[in-house]
């Protein structure tokens, strides 16, 4: 077989990704190049020179799609950028003139969460937004366990102090954390800047419930005003079947706003992957969650294809995530597709052919 580089494979799936989504591919697939420099020229039959944790096999880059309520569906990329902080810091930094990327806010707070972070840990990852016909929008995610475990809630409360967001945070973490629950099975996981300065710009926070059930999910979601805590018990029902999420965690995100007491919009995430036997229940579970909320369930069926390089059944984890978006800017449903550039993992079912 023929030997793929890191970017010949990712390439191959943002371009249709795009077409389906009816974008055209040319920028993103410049800035795929851009976050991946010079490791993308690395040949796939290599390890990954960075293991990057932004998915299973260590590929630098998930793709998701998000599903909007009132605006045509969007295309996402997380990444990592090979070779730590600064490289991302770099990539940024060329990108900020380009892009007119507004980075006041992530100045302000960047000291805080610049510790030399543990293998398999990460400092900075970034998601790069494409909307049809729009400049691409960049966000990025720091990690509030930089300086460990028990040192997050502090730097989290004096970052969100330098933004002016202090009294949303801790009303959030009065009602949504389980009872002694912090810095255990309850972990401030991400924390989210928008890097531009429209009036929606916004500071998301990230909440991982270990170990938790739905009920546990819904009750940290009423905290925010306007959220039906049923709407996401019956969200992790359906993306994850009933029962204790025991292997990967929930995790539920709040989005702080200035001048409001209290966290303006709430999403949860599904990491479905642990919760299905192979792709295709992935796949059927997800088509039934997006029909739900009224969503078309040909442009899933698409996207998958043109992200999948093997058969539903053949693997697990392509499709990693599900979440339902709460309140504004943007409510919908978001599905994160894996490129397993480096590695499927095996379905956990296996099919054995009568005799
Ligand atoms: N791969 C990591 C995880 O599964 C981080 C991650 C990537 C993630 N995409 C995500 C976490 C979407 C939550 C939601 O935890």
């Amino acid at each position: 077989m023929r030997d793929f580089s890191v970017l010949e494979h990712l390439a191959g799936q943002l371009n249709p990704l795009c077409r389906v989504l009816e974008m055209d591919p040319a920028t993103p697939l410049d800035l795929l190049a851009g976050v991946l420099g010079p490791h993308g020229a690395r040949s796939l039959a290599d390890p990954p020179a960075w293991p990057s944790d932004i998915a299973d096999d260590h590929s630098p880059i998930e793709f998701s799609v998000a599903f909007n309520d009132h605006e045509p569906p969007a295309l996402r990329l997380l990444a990592e950028v090979p070779g730590g902080a600064q490289a991302g810091y770099d990539f940024l930094a060329g990108a900020a003139g380009r892009y007119g990327l507004a980075i006041a806010r992530l100045d302000a707070v960047r000291d805080l969460f610049t510790a030399d972070v543990p293998p398999g840990s990460f400092a900075l990852w970034c998601s790069l937004v494409f909307r049809s016909g729009r400049r691409p929008e960049f966000k990025v995610y720091l990690n509030p366990e930089v300086a460990g475990v028990d040192r997050a809630p502090e730097l989290v409360a004096e970052a969100l102090g330098r933004l002016g967001l202090g009294d949303s945070y801790r009303t959030m973490l009065a009602r949504s954390i389980r009872p002694g629950e912090l810095g255990r099975r309850d972990r401030l996981s991400f924390f989210a800047l928008d890097l531009h300065d429209g009036p929606q710009a916004r500071v998301k926070l990230y909440l991982s419930h270990h170990d938790a059930d739905a009920a546990d999910a819904a009750r940290a979601a009423a905290v925010v005003p306007g959220v039906d805590p049923a709407e996401v018990t019956a969200f992790c029902l359906a993306a994850g079947g009933p029962g204790r999420f025991d292997g990967r965690p929930l995790v539920g995100s709040y989005t702080l706003a200035g001048g409001a007491r209290q966290p303006v919009g709430y999403s949860i995430y599904v990491p479905i992957r642990d919760y299905v036997d192979d792709d295709r229940e992935a796949r059927d579970r997800v088509a039934a969650v997006l029909a739900r909320y009224g969503f078309g369930t040909a442009l899933l069926h698409r996207c998958v294809a043109a992200v999948s390089r093997r058969p539903l059944a053949a693997g697990v984890g392509l499709i990693a995530h599900v979440s339902l978006r709460l309140g504004p800017p943007r409510p919908g449903v978001t599905v994160y597709l894996s490129a397993e550039a480096y590695q499927v993992t095996p379905p956990r079912s296996v099919w054995v052919p009568a005799a």
